[in-house]
């Protein structure tokens, strides 16, 4: 986030190369030509033999992660905290949890990345702190504390019922009744993380503050946790009523806050930030708003149509997944925010399944599909965000029984499904081995070494077994190497500008195999051609151009490119 200029991506990068020398040339964001790597410290590298992953852990990679040519660094929550939804449930926003390491060390972790020319940006989780956060323990001790209204207190409804029917995401109403006071708080999440009420000025300030903080020390920007939900929509918030879960969250005070904030934490300074909100269940008309440089409120959000698109009654009931609605939604996307705005590009997170066993064959076709979706999602306009594991093409987990689970959603998910709704344990362990946030949490494999060189103790949660198949030692020595391809991918948008900021077209919307796009900018073309699928594809079409043996193949996942039928998961890069 630069405060200076307003222009849209496109618009800033058009000036500049037209600038005559005498003119001031105003280059486009750094975000539009960088890759970021997201690390959950948790899972990533254990420098201190504890079973858990560490700030040590992630210096230790540094290296790692600038020889695969990323830009910056999200990091998960590494804030004190209770851990009950690792780290999401913060205790202190101004320190590190000794579990991860201190604040000295998280300096010389910030002092290293800088050196090797990689940003850090955290983790920002302020629609809710941890129950145990000092705010909190304040804000419930009575009703007249001045911290009282820092979060959403609520007299019980009709017998002593929740004030509303709104649930939470995390299973179970969202309300919990505090018997201190007989009145109820509102927690969207787990009941360990209520809601600050965002409409107490003192809280913002209290926010911006800690904000200012972490940037006067060095760090690059933020994350923001589900932060469209800061701001309330009148039904769930106005008291005893018989709302029931009304949808989103969000409030229409929203963006007020969003630009207050950057008023008060990034106006005033210098220097390349990024900021990318969260966002569940916005509209691409939404996302104009938010993303509009010209409107100050963020740089880019992650949104959920995509992800969303192969959920039926809830999160753990996955539907068969359909190419044409995903590339016709991503495209709508590249589409909404072509003039105004800018997207993030993801298929996973540490929330979501591994993209290679959601998406592709995470067995047969491992390489090739992981690489499938590398070269299309990173020809997408847009500032890609890869998650730890992907690089290596890591699969989903399937442990044969819930014990072997830690997440705090999939944990209250089984035990509501199988105690409350009688639903076999079979098939509600079904559902978390397909959409469980756990796949993506499984420690990183290194190595074949015990525990994959994630750690020299037992880990918090069992690493993958498929380990001494699937790691980095190994990927990097193979002659189809899964990092190696990303690496290609990450230079590739580095140095090509109609990779970073070229017109997205999307050809054949309706075809069930074929994902092909292109892109366009200042008469240079790139064509993508991938068959997303497990059987051969001869790829016809008027819009197929003449020339196509004749083009450059800038990059592809088959050796030997010259036939014309593309083969199982074939992905292929062109350029005119
Ligand atoms: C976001 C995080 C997720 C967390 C939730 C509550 O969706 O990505 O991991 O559980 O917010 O903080």
């Amino acid at each position: 986030m630069t405060s200076v200029d307003s222009r849209t991506p496109a618009e800033s990068a058009e000036s500049a190369e037209n600038a005559r020398p005498d003119q001031p040339s105003v280059a486009a964001p750094w975000w539009t030509t960088a890759v970021v790597y997201q690390v959950y410290p948790r899972s990533f590298a254990d420098s201190d033999g504890d079973g858990v992953g560490d700030l040590g852990g992630v210096r230790a990679k540094l290296g790692y992660l600038a020889e695969l040519g990323v830009d910056a660094i999200w990091l998960s929550p590494v804030y004190p905290s209770p851990q009950h939804d690792n780290g999401y449930d913060i205790r202190d926003y101004q320190d590190i949890d000794p579990v991860f390491g201190s604040l000295a060390e998280f300096d010389l972790l910030l002092a290293e990345a800088h050196e090797l020319g990689l940003k850090i940006v955290m983790d920002l989780v302020v629609n809710h702190t941890s129950d145990e956060h000092p705010w909190f323990v304040e804000s419930r001790s009575s009703l007249d504390n001045p911290k009282r209204d820092w979060y959403w207190w609520r007299q019980p409804g009709a017998d002593g019922a929740e004030p509303n029917g709104w649930g939470s995401a995390f299973s179970g109403p969202a309300w919990t009744l505090d018997p201190t006071t007989d009145e109820y708080y509102l927690h969207l999440f787990a009941k360990q993380q209520p809601d600050l009420n965002w409409e107490n000025p003192e809280v913002r300030q209290a926010v911006y503050t800690m904000m200012n903080w972490w940037l006067d020390r060095g760090v690059d920007g933020f994350r923001m946790d589900v932060i469209n939900f800061i701001a309330k929509q009148p039904e769930l918030v106005s008291g005893p009523q018989a709302a029931t879960d009304g949808g989103s969250p969000m409030g229409a005070q929203i963006h007020d806050y969003l630009q207050e904030m950057h008023r008060a934490v990034f106006a005033g300074r210098t220097g390349e930030h990024l900021t990318v909100g969260e966002m569940p269940g916005v509209s691409i008309d939404d996302a104009v708003l938010f993303t509009d440089a010209a409107r100050a409120e963020v740089d880019m959000i992650f949104q959920f149509e995509h992800v969303s698109l192969d959920q039926g009654a809830h999160k753990f009931d996955p539907l068969p997944r359909r190419l044409p609605p995903l590339k016709q939604s991503l495209a709508r996307w590249q589409d909404g925010l072509a003039e105004t705005g800018w997207n993030s590009l993801y298929l996973n997170n540490h929330d979501q399944p591994r993209l290679v066993s959601r998406f592709g064959n995470d067995d047969e076709f491992r390489y090739e599909s992981a690489t499938l979706w590398a070269l299309v999602l990173h020809l997408h306009r847009g500032t890609p965000y890869i998650y730890q594991g992907e690089e290596i093409g890591m699969t989903n987990v399937r442990f044969e029984s819930i014990e072997h689970y830690r997440d705090i959603e999939s944990l209250n998910h089984y035990r509501e499904a199988v105690e409350q709704f009688d639903q076999s344990p079979a098939s509600v362990l079904a559902g978390v081995h397909a959409m469980g946030r756990d796949n993506a949490r499984t420690p990183m494999q290194w190595d074949d070494s015990a525990h994959a060189g994630f750690s020299t103790a037992t880990p918090w949660l069992a690493v993958n077994p498929n380990y001494p198949r699937i790691n980095v030692a190994a990927d990097r020595d193979a002659p189809r190497s899964v990092f190696a391809f990303y690496q290609r991918l990450i230079a590739l948008r580095h140095a090509d500008p109609v990779v970073a900021l070229g017109d997205f077209e999307l050809i054949e919307p309706d075809h069930e195999q074929l994902y092909a796009f292109t892109r366009s900018r200042n008469g240079q073309m790139l064509l993508v051609l991938a068959n997303a699928s497990d059987e051969p594809l001869t790829v016809q079409g008027e819009w197929l151009p003449d020339d196509i043996s004749g083009a450059e193949l800038v990059l592809g996942n088959y050796r030997g490119d010259g036939s014309a039928a593309l083969r199982p998961w074939d992905a292929r890069l062109y350029r005119f």
